[in-house]
């Protein structure tokens, strides 16, 4: 297996073969020099369109150069040799690597047997389904509404129930978690998908004293904390609870999308059943990309690179959000919510406006931006969710102007 990667590695040009002088990475690999990340380097979208579809990181911002490094260095360094296939819970030396990373980044008192690796959130959240059917028939499952449709999706597939809960300014409802008659609520405490909400310390504590008195299970959607902008850095859920909340995290928001890696960290109790589940629910990542990962962390690159995207973003942000203000969009619309941290923010739309007239006559502008009701299960006021994540600051005036228009 190893020797074919190096056949395709040479094959694609990444690494070169000499006589005599074994095989290293190719001169024009190593001399890639990382940040497409600088502003200066942005690529520049046509100047008709900007697709403002959240969700997406910006993967021209991908740390090719650190990733073909850890890829090199697992792939040659005999202490790093991959096991021919991963085993189902993920290789351990990533595991130990999440553990530490998790304890450190997100405040998680975690070790290596406490991770599952998984091929993101959305294994995770299908191994979450399916390990809740295994344990009752047609449990009810709390979602956020408006929420990430994913949990939706993998709960239909496995028989879960589901429980629309609305989302405020403090995020989920949690009294009305606490009404309904649901086995787990599945939510993303440090930034809600979309409205960008943070869990309000006082819900944080009824949630998982709700979890705790009638042996429930919270399962938490980390997606994008790495990129907390505002306030004080906001620590994981899992963080208070080992005994009721599943943490779910990938490197879909961080570093790509398509490299389909991810972790959970289940209570104790849970671990047995949601293992059985990941491996139910599909093969795991490749096991070179998971030791490209671990190598990746544990040599600071992630850090690094989470530096470097966190300015970035940051300075996309305060772009959009100025220009919006110049335009006068949020002064006829109201603030825009959610700004605090992540790749996206919503804008409330005036609440007779048909949010899809206004996004088709953005399209006629020229801008790809996404209605609420994408991610809504009931009837909400109408407003826009807008990914800046992937969006030139330099472009940022051109946007607002478009949106100006459109309203
Ligand atoms: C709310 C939310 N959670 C998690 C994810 C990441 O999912 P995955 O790791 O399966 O790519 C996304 C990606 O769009 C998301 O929007």
């Amino acid at each position: 297996m190893v020797n074919e990667a190096y056949v395709q590695l040479t094959a694609e040009g990444h690494l070169e073969t000499r006589q005599g002088s074994g095989t290293r990475i190719a001169a024009h690999a190593t001399a890639r020099t990382e940040p497409p990340h600088a502003e200066s380097s942005d690529p520049e979208p046509p100047a008709s369109h900007v697709d403002l579809r959240p969700g997406t990181p910006d993967v021209n911002g991908f740390p090719a150069a650190a990733w073909l490094r850890s890829l090199h260095h697992v792939l040659t360094d005999p202490a790093w040799t991959p096991p021919v296939f991963p085993p189902p819970a993920g290789a351990p030396r990533l595991r130990q690597t999440v553990a530490a990373y998790l304890r450190r980044a997100r405040g998680i008192p975690v070790d290596s047997d406490d991770v599952v690796i998984t091929c993101g959130t959305s294994h995770g959240m299908a191994a979450v389904a399916r390990a809740l059917t295994a344990t009752a028939t047609a449990p009810g499952v709390a979602v956020e509404d408006p929420g990430w449709f994913r949990f939706r999706q993998v709960a239909a597939a496995a028989g879960v129930r589901i429980e629309p809960v609305t989302v405020d300014a403090n995020g989920i409802d949690v009294e009305a978690v606490r009404r309904a008659d649901v086995a787990a609520v599945i939510c993303a405490p440090a930034h809600q998908f979309p409205t960008g909400a943070l869990l309000s310390p006082e819900r944080r504590r009824t949630l998982l004293t709700w979890a705790a008195r009638a042996s429930t299970t919270i399962v938490e959607d980390d997606y994008d904390a790495e990129f907390r902008y505002d306030g004080r850095p906001v620590g994981a859920l899992a963080g208070l609870s080992r005994d009721h909340v599943v943490y779910l995290g990938s490197v879909s928001k961080t570093l790509h999308p398509g490299i389909r890696l991810g972790w959970l960290a289940p209570p104790p109790a849970l671990r047995g059943v949601l293992l059985a589940a990941v491996e139910a629910a599909g093969a795991g990542p490749s096991i070179l990309d998971q030791l490209a990962f671990a190598h990746f962390v544990e040599t600071g690159a992630y850090d690094r690179h989470l530096r470097r995207a966190r300015k970035t973003y940051r300075l996309r942000r305060d772009a959009l959000v100025a220009a919006l203000q110049k335009h006068s969009v949020t002064g006829r619309l109201g603030a825009a919510q959610g700004i605090a941290a992540g790749l996206h923010l919503t804008l409330a739309l005036p609440s007779k406006s048909d949010e899809h007239a206004v996004v088709a006559r953005l399209a006629d502008l020229g801008v790809t931006a996404i209605p609420l009701s994408r991610y809504t299960m009931r009837p909400q006021p109408p407003a826009l969710v807008l990914g800046y994540g992937r969006l030139a600051t330099s472009r940022a005036e051109w946007v607002a102007t478009r949106i100006a228009k459109a309203l």
